[in-house]
C-alpha cells in the first residue's frame, strides 16, 4: 500500500514540477485546479466567499453526470495536475464516487475538500481507493446558524473521525480558515484535528475583510499555530517565513500581488465555466467548447484589493515558479518539488 502511495506522488510531483517549468519559461498553465461539483451546500457559513461571489444561475443549476465526466476528462486531457473536488458541498452529490474514479482515471491526481457533515461510507470508499489528498474544514458554531450550530460542529467533527477509519490511502489533513469568528478556537481546532488522527494541519487566512481578526487576534493565532508547531513539526502544516507575514494578511492592503495572468489555480463550475483563479469568480468560457488552453489565452483583470493569493499554496507556488531563479533550473525544481513533499497542495480550498 504504502508503495503505491508513494508512487502515486512522486507521479504528482513530477507533473507538478513540469508546470514549475512551464511557468518558469513564461507559459502560465495551471497547477491546479478546483472543480465545484455542486453549488448546493446542507449549511450557510458565515462569510462563505463560494456563495458571495458567485452568479446566482450556477447555484440554481442542477449536477449532471455526463457533464461532470466530461469536464474532468478535458482537464486530464490539458494536463492539469491536481483536481480538488469542491463546492457546495461535495458530498450532496449522489455520484461523487463516479466522479473521483474518473477524476482518477483522466489521469488527475484528485483532492477533495468537506465539511464532514453528511460523509457517507460508500463515498469514502471511493475517497480512499481514487484521491491523495482529503481535505476536512472545520466550521465552528459562530459561523454556523445560532440554533443548531453546536450540533452541527460535533456533526463535522463526528465525519471527520469517521474519515480517519475510512482512509489508508489519501493523506488526510484538517485544513481551518482562519477569521475571527475561529482564531477563538484555534487551539481547541487543533487539539481535536491532532486527536482525532489528521495527518496535518493546513492554514488558509480568510479572504473577506469583513471576518479579519483584529491584529491582537492575528496575533493570538501566530502564538497558537507557532506552539502547536514546535509540539508536532510534522503535523502542523506552516512554516516560520508563513508564520511571519501572518499578522499582515488582515491590513489594509493584499500583501500578495495578484497573480491572475499566471493562472496558478483555476476554478471550474459545474456547467463547465472556468475562471481564472480560485476563488474569484472570472469566467474565461466553457472547456465543453473550448480546449483550456484557447481559454487561458484570454486577457484577464488583476484584481489589486482581493485577498485571495494569500493562500499557502499560492505563496509556495510564486517562491516555486518565481521569476526571481533562473528558467534552466528543472532538476533543482524537481529536488525541492520531492523535498516539500507536495505541500504546495495547500488548499487547495483549494
Ligand atoms: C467553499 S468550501 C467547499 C467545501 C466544503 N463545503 C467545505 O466547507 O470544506 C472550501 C473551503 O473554502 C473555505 N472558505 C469559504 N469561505 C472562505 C473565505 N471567505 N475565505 C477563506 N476561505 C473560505 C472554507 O472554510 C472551506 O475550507
Ligand atoms: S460548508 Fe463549505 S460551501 Fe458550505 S457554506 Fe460552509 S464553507 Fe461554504
Ligand atoms: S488576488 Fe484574487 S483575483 Fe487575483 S488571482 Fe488572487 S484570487 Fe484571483
Amino acid at each position: 500500500m504504502r508503495f503505491f502511495q508513494l508512487d502515486a506522488r512522486l507521479f504528482t510531483a513530477a507533473k507538478l514540477a513540469r508546470r514549475v517549468v512551464d511557468q518558469r519559461l513564461g507559459r502560465s498553465r495551471p497547477l491546479f485546479a478546483t472543480f465545484f461539483v455542486t453549488r448546493r451546500c446542507n449549511v450557510r457559513c458565515t462569510g462563505c466567499w463560494y456563495y458571495d461571489v458567485l452568479d446566482p444561475a450556477l447555484r440554481a443549476s442542477e449536477p449532471d453526470t455526463a457533464t461532470a465526466l466530461a469536464i474532468l476528462r478535458r482537464l486530464g486531457e490539458a494536463g492539469v495536475p491536481v483536481v480538488q473536488i469542491a463546492g457546495g458541498e461535495p458530498f450532496l452529490r449522489r455520484d461523487l464516487a463516479t466522479l473521483l474514479r474518473a477524476g482518477r482515471d483522466a489521469g488527475l491526481s484528485v483532492a477533495i475538500i468537506t465539511n464532514g457533515m453528511l460523509v457517507s461510507a460508500a463515498a469514502l470508499g471511493a475517497v480512499d481507493e481514487a484521491c491523495e489528498w482529503a481535505l476536512y474544514s472545520p466550521h465552528v458554531p459562530e459561523e454556523l446558524a445560532p440554533e443548531n450550530g453546536q450540533r452541527q460542529y460535533e456533526q463535522g467533527w463526528e465525519g471527520f473521525r469517521r474519515m480517519r477509519r475510512a482512509l489508508s490511502r489519501p493523506h488526510l489533513a484538517c485544513a481551518v480558515t482562519v477569521s475571527r469568528l475561529t482564531v477563538p478556537r484555534l487551539g481547541e481546532i487543533l487539539g481535536r484535528a491532532l486527536a482525532a488522527g489528521a495527518d496535518s494541519v493546513k492554514f488558509q487566512p480568510v479572504f473577506t475583510p469583513a471576518l479579519f481578526p483584529s491584529p491582537a487576534e492575528a496575533r493570538h493565532a501566530v502564538d497558537v499555530m507557532g506552539s502547536f508547531q514546535a509540539r508536532y513539526p510534522d503535523r502542523i502544516a506552516v512554516s516560520a517565513a508563513f508564520l511571519s507575514r501572518f499578522a499582515a494578511f488582515f491590513g489594509p492592503a493584499p500583501t500578495v500581488a495578484c497573480t491572475v495572468r499566471r493562472f496558478f489555480h483555476i476554478g471550474v463550475h459545474v456547467d463547465g465555466t472556468v475562471c481564472a483563479c480560485c476563488p474569484m469568480d472570472q469566467p474565461l468560457g466553457s472547456l465543453l467548447e473550448a480546449p483550456l488552453e484557447t481559454l487561458l489565452a484570454r486577457d484577464v483583470a488583476e484584481h489589486h484589493d482581493c485577498y485571495g493569493c494569500q493562500r499557502l499554496d499560492i505563496v509556495q507556488a510564486l517562491r516555486l515558479c518565481g521569476a526571481e531563479a533562473p528558467a534552466s533550473a528543472a532538476g533543482s525544481v524537481a529536488r525541492r518539488l520531492r523535498a516539500r513533499s507536495l505541500s504546495v497542495v495547500g488548499q487547495v480550498r483549494e
